[in-house]
């Protein structure tokens, strides 16, 4: 990776051509923003959006094993890598292993908001979560909040400061549309969306051009890309360079404890799609990049660009329309990473999953 990166942030760099005093009332108005105008200074608020899933379980586990960077407030579930009665009934296993049993854990939409549900157990599973030997983790006993994730997610944002709350999707964007389509003032509210999904100047996943999460519920997408809520897009283009080799999960295996152990098997089951179907030398870990942008932004590099969600056609279902080299006139909407540092990324990972039991 090249050393010295240029950072294409217009927004954030922006900031500091601005004089003191408008600086000044920058940090009063919005102070996550830190005196760089990076925003991985203060601790996040965040409802994490997730339909487990291997690389969602070690994104909630990264989450919990963060909490100087990150204030879980909630996790919601959405039907994606399976249907929704695993997705959920996954997050809480997730928590339960982690030694979370206090994190509040809330079912959402069981199918996309038009399109009939796309699932992946060909990656993760009958189960979503299966273990090599296609073992599975103990059923839990923590159970799930009565109210709707939909309902959590507009509550929340409702009750909290404007600009406080991040949300974080990284399955698809079902349930934070039709939040967005119910109680559409919550949409100015949201401080910024941290999701993964979409591939810019990378093929897609499921179909020549579209990334999965993007694919299963494009309408949903097309609804949280049009928002004007500020966006942070970790897709393929960041996701495949992050690959969980054989050397990674064997240092998983012997850096941390009993839950970086079984991180290392649900690796080892998720891994070997990739490793068969793209030849790729590991298994990308798609959803902790969400997370560890917010524990350090510094990892990923993004550019400012026009992303528009293709609904309508049916070769480009699903695509991520990205004008990398603004060809058109069409307003940036999106931050989208285009660079990790994968040996960095991985050793954020380790050290913060080793905290846990
Ligand atoms: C995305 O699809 C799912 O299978 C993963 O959990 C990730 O969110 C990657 O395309
Ligand atoms: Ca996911």
């Amino acid at each position: 990776m090249p050393k010295n990166r240029t950072r294409v942030e217009p927004f954030r760099s922006g900031i500091s051509e601005l004089s003191v005093t408008a600086r000044v009332l920058i940090l009063v108005e919005a102070p996550w923003l830190g005196k760089h105008g990076r925003n991985a200074v203060s601790k996040r608020k965040i409802i994490l959006d997730c339909d487990p899933g291997h690389d969602d379980a070690v994104a909630i586990l990264l989450a919990l094993a963060s909490p100087e960077e990150i204030d879980l407030l909630g996790i919601t579930c959405v039907a994606g890598n399976v249907p929704l009665e695993l997705t959920r009934n996954n997050a809480l296993k997730v928590c339960e292993l982690a030694g979370h049993t206090d994190v509040a854990v809330y079912s959402g939409c069981a199918r996309p908001m038009v399109r009939e549900l796309n699932t992946a157990e060909n990656v993760h599973g009958e189960s979503g979560l299966n273990l090599p030997g296609d073992s599975v983790l103990p059923e839990p006993s923590m159970t799930l909040r009565s109210q709707h994730a939909v309902d959590y997610i507009i509550e929340t944002l409702t009750a909290e400061d404007t600009g406080s709350i991040t949300l974080c999707p990284i399955g698809p964007l079902t349930n934070i549309a039709v939040a967005m389509i119910q109680a559409p003032e919550i949409v100015p509210r949201i401080r910024e969306i941290v999701l993964m999904g979409g591939a810019a100047i990378n093929p897609g996943n499921v179909t020549p051009v579209a990334e999965f999460n993007i694919y299963v519920d494009p309408h949903a997408a097309h609804v949280v890309f049009s928002s004007g809520v500020p966006l942070v897009m970790m897709g393929l283009d960041v996701t495949h360079q992050v690959l969980v080799t054989a050397e990674r999960i064997d240092a998983l295996r012997t850096t941390g404890g009993q839950v970086s152990s079984t991180v290392a098997d649900l690796m080892t089951f998720y891994c070997r799609f990739d490793l068969d179907k793209y030849r790729m030398e590991g298994g990308p870990l798609h959803d902790p990049c969400v997370i560890a942008y917010l524990i350090d932004s510094t990892l990923f590099d993004l550019k400012h660009v026009n992303v528009e969600i293709e609904t309508n056609a049916d070769l480009t279902l699903g695509q991520t329309v990205a004008d990398w080299w603004t060809v058109t006139d069409r307003t940036p909407n999106c931050h989208v990473a285009h660079q990790a540092d994968d040996t960095r990324f991985f050793e954020v990972l380790n050290e913060r999953l080793a905290r846990l039991p």
